[in-house]
């Protein structure tokens, strides 16, 4: 088949010459003695016009048929604005029925009304639509762009195996049984976190991968079980060096795939700051709605709730909902305290500000002096709402409000969404205290490396230790995560401690990675990118889903394939297992 130009190609300056075209007949038209058809490919449409003499093969041609087309290239009579081809059309001398379709389950259109498990389950359909085709073309883009970037920097491409030993990125694992040694299992890795260092050991000074990664995490419109990470170590790097690479990195990408220049060097904002003004560690700072310390209004209160939490040297943190108390109904601020809630505050707090005075079940419990305080602090005017939560946990009160943020800049702000929000959040506590288990656990992994100055808190205030961890935060989506590394053999051990691992459990888990360090390992760092949340975001999509071409649904059902799905018993006692439901 020797196409001479795809579909959506053609031009004015390609008039008179003689073409052959390939493609799916995307439209159908029947004006008696004429026949329209949009025959379509990845690049777009044409319009090719069939005369009576073609009438035969017309006629049997229905959507979705395979078509090879030979013609000539004219001008439109009636040309459209709206499509790139829409100057010419092409005269068929000769249309050839490659292939027929049967009617398609969902119509092949960039808008559709199609549910989304039936989308994913015809997803060869699916893909078929111009949009969607878009969107995958565009995520090669991005991932190119990188790649390019990387290569002329000096990076190697290294690959590192799927069938591993678990990875400590706190998610479950997906585990493979090995055949061949019964009762042993492989964990897919949830990310290479333990061979990138591994390959710094070995020398290669700048290694980065396209690695697939495996978590069994609940899933959200920004997570798969099976998802793609940008992933990038380097050695003799300080904090700044890998950061200002990696600023290079994205305004490269962003230029080559947007067309778009971002302004370097990226906003920086403090883990504690982003917290007590965004009630996030990964804010969108395009809209408002930013949170106060309420604290200093509530000295010598009363109200038991408040008075309780700040004897334990706790926190009061509120919002203002600017200008929104006639637009939220006690019903919006009821399931407000569910979210509040849901990220473990006790309550919400709220009241509004209106004819000059607070209202609601918050005023009744305070004092004058202390509304007045509030009013001061929050800056509140008429028809404001003060939402509030104390908690004797500084992360608690915050998150639970900068949840209820979110909530109201997409609801209230939406015009405000738009643009790149593009920051780094610096200065994370090394640890955070795990509630249900009682003990501390990594805020990022346990290879970050403390800050030097804070190493002396390790075994009094583990609290307080701060770390070379960075996040990459876009439009209020964590898009990347990394860390200097430490690499002396003697604090890793420490810090596997503090997690509370055993030196059995350390030998069992990480003995192997631990042995390495006796050889000489150079100082390094490293981040990874999650590809899908880019390619969402600059995609403007509402989910991870749009841009992965076989994703799994939201109960990591893939509806294509149906998997996941029972096995048969030979394959089951082939790999010695036994299920128990
Ligand atoms: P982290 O666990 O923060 O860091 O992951 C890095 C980035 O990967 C993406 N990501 C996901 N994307 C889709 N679905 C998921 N389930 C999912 N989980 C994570 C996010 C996230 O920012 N080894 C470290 C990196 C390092 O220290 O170098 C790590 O994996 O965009």
């Amino acid at each position: 088949m020797e196409r001479t130009y795809y579909n959506g190609l053609l031009r004015e300056s390609n008039v008179n010459e003689n073409v052959t075209l390939l493609g799916w007949v995307a439209k159908k038209r029947n004006f008696g003695s004429l026949v329209f058809i949009d025959l379509r490919d990845r690049t777009g449409i044409t319009q090719i016009v069939c005369k009576e003499d073609l009438s035969e093969v017309t006629s049997k041609i229905r959507n979705e048929y395979v078509l090879e087309v030979k013609g000539v290239v004219k001008v439109r009579e009636q040309k459209n604005p709206n499509l790139p081809t829409g100057d010419i059309e092409v005269i068929a001398s000769e249309v050839k029925i490659i292939n027929t379709a049967d009617t398609t389950p969902i119509i092949i259109a960039d808008q559709t009304d199609a549910l989304e498990d039936t989308r994913l389950k015809y997803r060869y359909l699916d893909l078929r639509r111009p949009i969607m085709q878009q969107k995958i073309i565009e995520r090669h883009n991005i991932v190119k762009a990188m790649r390019n970037f990387l290569d002329d920097e000096g990076f190697i491409e290294i690959e590192t195996p799927l069938l591993g030993k678990t990875t400590p990125e706190g998610a479950r694992d997906y585990l493979v049984p090995s055949r061949v040694n019964p009762g042993k299992f492989y964990a897919l890795p949830q990310s290479p976190q333990l061979y990138k260092q591994l390959l710094m050991i070995s020398g290669f000074e700048k290694y980065y991968q396209v690695a697939r990664c495996f978590r069994d995490e609940d899933l959200r419109s920004d997570r798969q079980p099976d998802f793609t990470q940008l992933d990038i170590e380097m050695s003799f790097m300080d904090e700044k060096q890998i950061t200002d690479l990696m600023e290079r990195l994205f305004q490269t990408m962003f230029k080559k795939v947007k067309g778009y220049e971002l302004k370097l060097p990226i906003r920086r904002i403090g883990f504690k700051e982003a917290l007590a003004t965004y009630g996030s560690d990964k804010p969108d700072t395009r809209f408002g709605y930013e949170l106060c310390d309420i604290t200093s209004a509530f000295k010598e209160t009363e109200f038991a709730i408040v008075k309780s939490v700040l004897e334990q040297n706790g926190t009061v943190r509120a919002l203002n909902a600017k200008n929104l108390s006639s637009s939220l109904s006690r019903k919006d601020i009821d399931s407000y305290t569910l979210l509040a809630k849901k990220y473990h505050a006790k309550g919400l707090m709220w009241m509004r500000y209106v004819n000059d005075n607070f209202e609601g079940p918050m005023a009744k419990n305070l004092k004058t002096e202390e509304l007045a305080a509030i009013k001061e602090i929050a800056n509140a005017e008429n028809n404001d709402l003060i939402f509030a939560v104390s908690d004797i946990s500084f992360e608690t009160a915050c998150n639970s409000l900068g949840a209820i943020r979110s909530s109201l800049g997409k609801r209230f702000a939406a015009d405000k969404l738009v643009g790149f929000d593009l920051l780094w959040v610096t200065d994370f506590p090394m640890f955070e205290w795990n509630y249900d288990d009682l003990r501390y656990e990594p805020s990022h992994h346990p290879f970050t490396r403390p800050y030097e100055e804070d190493i002396k808190y390790l075994d009094s205030d583990p609290g307080r230790v701060r770390s070379h961890h960075y996040d990459l935060v876009l439009n209020g989506y964590e898009l990347g995560s990394g860390s200097l590394r430490i690499y002396d053999e003697a604090l890793q051990k420490k810090i596997f401690e503090i997690c509370g691992l055993s030196e059995e459990q350390i030998r069992n888990k990480f003995g192997f990675f631990i042995d390495a360090f006796h050889y000489g390992t150079p100082p390094h760092g490293g981040v990874a990118f999650g590809i899908d949340r880019i390619a969402m975001i600059l995609t403007n999509s509402e989910s991870i889903r749009d841009v992965i071409a076989f994703p799994k649904n939201a109960s990591g059902v893939c509806p294509m394939s149906e998997a996941p799905t029972f096995v048969d018993e030979k394959q089951l006692s082939d790999l010695h297992l036994e299920v128990k439901l």
